[in-house]
């Protein structure tokens, strides 16, 4: 594999525009990210992947400055996952001036959930997406079903902008005990990490539920919130939400259930489709 820090240095090493297979990171990878990486591989051509911190979607009050930055461990994983390129720029590199031009996606998707709570978050995501996507001009780019607004967002920029490529999504990976793998989990103390894995089971409950024919979605939501809330969480939201779009559902849409939830310092998200 080999590792490129300039875009001059990329678009040497790659065969041409549509050949790449690519999976975009901010780095400290799990298993989640190396089963991205295997799911570009199966699609074939050279697989990129990118460590990028992208300082655009951070709020200031926010971890930009402590996220784990682990390039060492990181390219040794992607190696041995089967990628090619590792494309890892530095700030100065990927935004040499002030970053004026942006892509806003549209509020009715990016305001609500995530958006309500990180406001100018998706933006963030879409102008380096939008940025690395010219940079690496892949065929396909793999994102993970466990950031499912990002997924959504990224799926509508992808199609309202015409961009010649093929949005691939990635199942959540997780631990044994369900907690999804972030790169956030390493803020969890071991108390905090024994009980982390509540939010998946109170999320498989609400699905359970749904599942059952429970019809007042707001009481679902309104009392899976207050027992987390009992048990020491601080709940952002947790919303049903239809699966298409994020908007409030409608009888017999294909439903998604979304939390994040503050747990102790670290912010977890999660999400489960109602199937
Ligand atoms: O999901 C992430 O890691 C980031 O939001 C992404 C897509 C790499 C953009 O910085």
């Amino acid at each position: 594999m080999k590792t490129l820090h300039t875009l001059a240095e990329l678009r040497e090493a790659l065969p041409g525009p549509g050949a790449a297979a690519f999976v975009p990171t901010m780095g400290n990878l799990h298993e989640g990210h190396l089963s991205l990486v295997e799911l570009a591989r199966a699609r074939g051509g050279p697989v990129v992947a990118s460590i990028f911190v992208n300082r655009l979607q951070f709020a200031p009050h926010e971890d930009f400055d402590t996220y784990p930055r682990t390039l060492q461990r990181d390219s040794e994983l992607l190696q041995g996952a089967g990628c090619d390129l590792l494309f890892a720029p530095s700030e100065a590199e990927l935004y040499p001036e002030p970053q004026g031009y942006k892509v806003h996606p549209p509020a009715a998707l990016a305001d609500v959930l995530e958006g309500a709570f990180r406001p100018g978050f998706f933006t963030g995501v879409c102008t380096v997406v939008m940025k690395l996507f010219q940079c690496v001009q892949p065929r396909v780019a793999v994102f993970g079903k466990k950031d499912y607004q990002q997924l959504m967002v990224i799926r509508g920029m992808v199609r309202q902008m015409a961009l010649p490529i093929e949005i691939i999504a990635g199942e959540t990976a997780r631990a044994e005990d369900g907690l999804a793998l972030s790169s956030r989990n390493g803020y969890l103390s071991a108390a905090e990490r024994a009980e982390a894995p509540v939010l998946a089971r109170t999320l498989r409950g609400l699905v359970d539920a749904l599942r059952a024919g429970h019809g007042d979605l707001a009481a679902l939501e309104a009392e899976a919130m207050a027992a987390l809330a009992a048990r020491g969480w601080a709940p952002d939201y947790i919303a049903i939400r239809r699966r298409q779009d994020l908007g409030a559902p409608a009888p017999g849409d294909a439903l998604v259930v979304l939390a994040a939830a503050r747990l102790g310092r670290t912010r977890l998200i999660d999400n489960l489709e109602v199937d």
